[in-house]
């Protein structure tokens, strides 16, 4: 994979993220894509779970809290693994962490998380695409998974409360 394909997958697919101000850009660039994406996957994870954590605080409704908790603990769980891998593959894992999206109204957290694992799911899309990652498939495809199952019921929830 190129650089530009790389700052595509940044700055295309991660559209709610931003780049971080101190983003590990020559880290990235110097290691392979598998391991540059996996990197990236981390810091996705660790914004996820900043971001469900402020707005499991903001949200009221025990139902939706819940949701948003169980889902954080699904990306603890990411996150830890894909280090464990890199540690594996002899990478150094990134601490760098995706800005995490904050909001007014439930209706607007709701859509930033919906956000988020949509860009999850193509991330991981992209990783189960390299030839890199059969070695670790069962732990991607799981990811991936998960990622698709926070996706639905943050839908559900969403669909059923008003702007
Ligand atoms: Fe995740
Ligand atoms: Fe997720």
């Amino acid at each position: 994979m190129k650089r530009r394909e790389i700052l595509k997958i940044l700055f295309g697919s991660l559209t709610s993220f931003v780049i971080p101000v101190k983003a590990p850009a020559e880290q990235i660039f110097n290691t392979t894509t598998f391991i540059n994406l996996c990197n990236l996957a981390i810091s996705h994870e660790y914004g996820a779970i900043i971001q469900y954590i402020n707005h499991a605080g903001l949200i009221n409704q025990k139902k939706i809290k819940n949701v948003l908790l169980s889902n954080m603990r699904d990306e603890i769980y990411h996150a830890r693994r894909i280090t464990e891998i890199l540690i594996k593959e002899g990478a150094t894992p990134t601490v760098a962490m995706w800005p995490p999206q904050t909001g007014k109204n439930l209706k607007q957290l709701l859509e930033e998380d919906i956000s988020g694992e949509e860009a999850a799911i193509r991330l991981y899309q992209q990783i189960l695409d390299l030839k890199e990652s059969s070695k670790y498939r069962d732990d991607f495809q799981f990811f991936l998974n998960r990622e698709i199952t926070h996706r639905s019921r943050l839908v559900e929830l969403s669909n059923a409360i008003s702007r």
